[in-house]
């Protein structure tokens, strides 16, 4: 699509947070640091280190503090944590987050699922918690889940999205993310609302985030580029989900992401060799396989070798002789 154009693309990795929140088993602290670790070194813009919710909602990410204060920070990298209240934002705080992800649902049965109160009350809490930052080094993102559909209410109208980026801009809050909880965005969809989020709020900095629960989420990456949003959320292998989100499964796999991106002639700034050497050992870590796919298959480019019949083996006689070089 933009061949040779080195458009530039800023990668927030989830895998320790939307992924590990739905992980059938709790991933040691030890894991998730090295894992951290190990991701800061691969060019990432900004990680989603954990969640700072209630370790009753979220028992995976009940160490969300001993991760934040002990992985080590690469200077240029964010290192940004979801915060669903005010308590969660207080103990991001202690921990010197760069920034605190607040998270909300366009849908209303999911805000009340996942957060235990209305999306009226969120953004009230999101009011307080920007009073609470306020002259502290801390920035804020606004996620917005089930932005392109609810599980629970089905179609979400854009005027909902417009009314919530509009109160947040009446709060001070300048970067939001529209959140495809469910996969359930297509990339026409994609492409209508992120260009009319962009066209009403040119000064907002907005954040795309899949999940390729339909098999969609790849291809609405392009869509949302299309429409100028220049930051992808995806994840290690494919991890994630919302717990509180019927059949939510995996995000957009980063590598997968990155690799077709690079392919396309944009800039991620994500060194896809590493990122790859890593992404190959999250099945042992999480004790299953993973969605990837270039994990599995290689690079596109990568180029296996001849089959040695075509240099002149057993089955010349079928015709393979000919296509000697
Ligand atoms: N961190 C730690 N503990 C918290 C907390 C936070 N951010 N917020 C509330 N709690 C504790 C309270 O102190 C209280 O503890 P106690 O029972 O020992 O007194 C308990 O949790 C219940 O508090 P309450 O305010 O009644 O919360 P709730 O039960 O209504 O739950 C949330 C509300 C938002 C805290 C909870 O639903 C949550 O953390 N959700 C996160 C969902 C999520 O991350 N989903 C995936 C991402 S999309
Ligand atoms: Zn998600």
């Amino acid at each position: 699509m933009h061949p040779g154009n080195k458009r530039r693309v800023y990668i927030n990795e989830v895998a320790t947070r939307d992924g590990f929140q739905i992980e059938p088993h709790f991933v040691p602290t030890e894991a998730k640091i090295r894992l951290i670790d190990l991701l800061s070194m691969t060019g990432f813009a900004k990680i989603e280190v954990t969640s700072f919710t209630s370790p009753n909602a979220i028992p995976n990410l009940r160490d969300a503090e001993e991760v934040m204060k002990r992985i080590q920070r690469v200077p240029g990298v964010i290192y940004t944590a979801m915060v669903p209240n005010v308590k969660g934002c207080e103990r991001a705080a202690v921990c010197k987050v760069d920034e605190i992800n607040l998270v909300m649902s366009a849908g209303e049965s999911h805000n009340l699922a996942n957060l235990r109160m209305s999306s009226e009350r969120s953004l009230d809490q999101f009011a307080e918690i920007a009073k609470v930052t306020e002259g502290s080094p801390i920035a804020i993102n606004a996620s917005i889940s089930t932005a392109f559909g609810c599980p629970f209410d089905g179609p979400i109208p854009p005027e909902r999205i417009f009314y919530i980026v509009e109160r947040c801009i009446k709060i001070g809050i300048t970067a939001v993310t529209l959140c495809d909880t469910t996969g359930m965005a297509d990339p026409a969809q994609v492409f209508l609302l992120c260009n009319a989020v962009r066209t009403c709020f040119p000064n907002m900095n907005f954040t795309a985030h899949f999940h390729n629960t339909r098999g969609m989420g790849l291809a609405n990456v392009p869509a949302a580029l299309e429409a100028g949003i220049e930051h992808l959320d995806a994840s290690l292998g494919g991890l994630g989900g919302c717990p509180f989100a019927p059949g939510a499964s995996g995000n957009i796999c980063t590598e997968d992401t990155v690799h077709m991106l690079e392919r396309m002639g944009y800039e991620t700034g994500v060194d896809l060799d590493r990122l790859l050497e890593i992404a190959r050992s999250l099945p042992k870590l999480v004790g299953h396989e993973v969605p990837g796919q270039v994990m599995k298959a290689g690079k596109a480019d990568a180029k296996h070798a001849r089959p040695e019949w075509l240099d002149g083996g057993k089955q010349a006689s079928c015709g393979a002789g000919s296509l000697k070089p």
